[in-house]
């Protein structure tokens, strides 16, 4: 039982100017403190460098900004890459209607990394989580599943490495596994990680366990992308891993993509329609959403903008450009000092990143009109699905 003790903290990541939990994000996060609170480490210049070393196209530029900025393990990850050991990914969703621009920050990562690195990838689909929840009834959490699924798929991960499972389906194959981690975790650890309490349906208490089963997939390292609310998870996984004869999993966690009213807590699909860009917005949408709603730090007249310049570090625009949208160092930079000098204004900034919000969704809509053809390639054919429907997990 000691070992249960072992990584846990409890009310981690809540202080009075900010919360971050896998439910709830607010506040203005002090990255600094939260790596601390969780006990993760901050990504170094040195890992960077091993993260692209002998890779054609460079560090990805999420990297390359800190959006990602903290990881557990990822140095022996990289040790035992190096050593010819190899490790696999994994990352996640919890179905539901919209799916946003924040909730691809770990997949676009995800992505540059398999193909980085050639292995096999996993994506859970936690319709179970989602029908837990409460919000969704059991056929909208499978409709909402599908749709995602087709939303992923039409990112362009490797159809033979990348295995994409729901939960309540693959359940038949690991539920022997589920039971063993399950019975090393308390019900005291997951109302302490997770803030439970007596009133918290019994199927959500057992939830974590599954979360952390793929982690097992492999008798390798594993290697999570996700955001930093995920992390509770993966210390509950850390804990139980080794007594069932695992490795540890390692993670790589990313800030917040920040809600179009501004740059605290997060983009979150429950905070309303006006707050995200959702994939299904169409153009019209997008430009009237940012106009409208994208927080600016821009001054409050032409003139004084001018005069006085404006504020890249609390204006969403310029944020989202640095997060996602803008890859190009140079052309980044020019946008910040223009704006800061004001020579360039809100509405040229609001601009900017409508045409290239646009441009990138005309993509992923092509993308999703043939994913339908694949998902049996994803889910059950592809070499990887394959093999993994043979297997079973005692
Ligand atoms: P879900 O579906 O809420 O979110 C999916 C992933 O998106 C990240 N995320 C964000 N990242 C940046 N900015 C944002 N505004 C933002 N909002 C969400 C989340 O951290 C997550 O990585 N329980 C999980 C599903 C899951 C999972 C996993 C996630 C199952 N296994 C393994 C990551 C890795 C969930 O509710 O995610």
């Amino acid at each position: 039982m000691a070992e249960h003790k072992l990584e846990l903290r409890e009310n981690v990541g809540a202080t009075d100017e900010f919360k971050v939990t896998p439910w709830e994000v607010s506040g203005a996060i002090d990255y600094d403190k939260l790596t601390r609170q969780f006990g993760t480490s901050r990504i170094t210049p040195e890992l960077k460098e091993r993260l692209h070393k002998d890779y054609g196209s460079g560090l990805h530029h999420m990297l390359r900004r800190d959006f990602f900025f903290s990881h557990r393990d990822l140095d022996l990850v990289l040790k035992d890459h190096e050593q010819g050991k190899g490790f696999f990914l994994y990352t996640g969703r919890k179905p539901s209607k919209g799916m946003h621009i924040g909730h691809l920050v770990p997949m676009v990562l995800t992505k540059w990394l398999q193909e980085r690195f050639k292995c096999n990838l996993y994506i859970e689909i936690t319709d179970d989580e989602g029908f837990l929840h409460k919000k969704y009834e059991w056929e909208d959490v499978q409709a909402a599943a599908k749709d995602n699924v087709l939303d992923i798929i039409a990112l362009g991960f490797d159809p033979e490495r990348t295995f994409i499972f729901r939960n309540t389906e693959y359940v038949r194959n690991v539920y022997p596994l589920l039971l063993k981690a399950a019975r090393k975790v308390t019900g005291s650890t997951v109302k302490a990680v997770f803030g439970f309490d007596d009133s918290t349906n019994v199927g959500l208490s057992m939830y974590p366990v599954y979360q952390t089963i793929p982690t097992f997939f492999e008798k390798k390292r594993c290697l999570i992308p996700c955001a930093i609310d995920q992390d509770p998870y993966w210390r509950i996984q850390r804990d139980i891993a080794e007594g069932l004869g695992y490795y540890k999993t390692a993670a790589i966690h990313s800030k917040f993509m920040p809600p179009l009213q501004g740059v605290t807590g997060k983009m979150s699909s429950s905070a309303g329609q006006e707050t995200a860009i959702l994939l299904t917005d169409d153009e019209k949408t997008v430009k009237n959403k940012i106009n409208k709603y994208a927080f600016s730090g821009g001054r409050p007249s032409v003139e004084e903008h001018r005069k006085l310049g404006g504020d890249p570090d609390i204006d969403v625009p310029y944020q989202w450009l640095s997060i996602m949208f803008e890859p190009d160092d140079a052309k980044l930079k020019q946008v910040h000092d223009d704006y800061r000098s004001g020579k360039m204004l809100s509405g040229e900034m609001k601009a900017l990143l409508i045409e290239k919000i646009n441009a990138f969704l005309r993509d992923f809509r092509e993308g999703k009109k043939g994913a339908a053809k694949d998902v049996d390639t994803f889910m059950y054919k592809g070499k990887l699905a394959k093999e993994m429907w043979a297997r079973t997990y005692e």
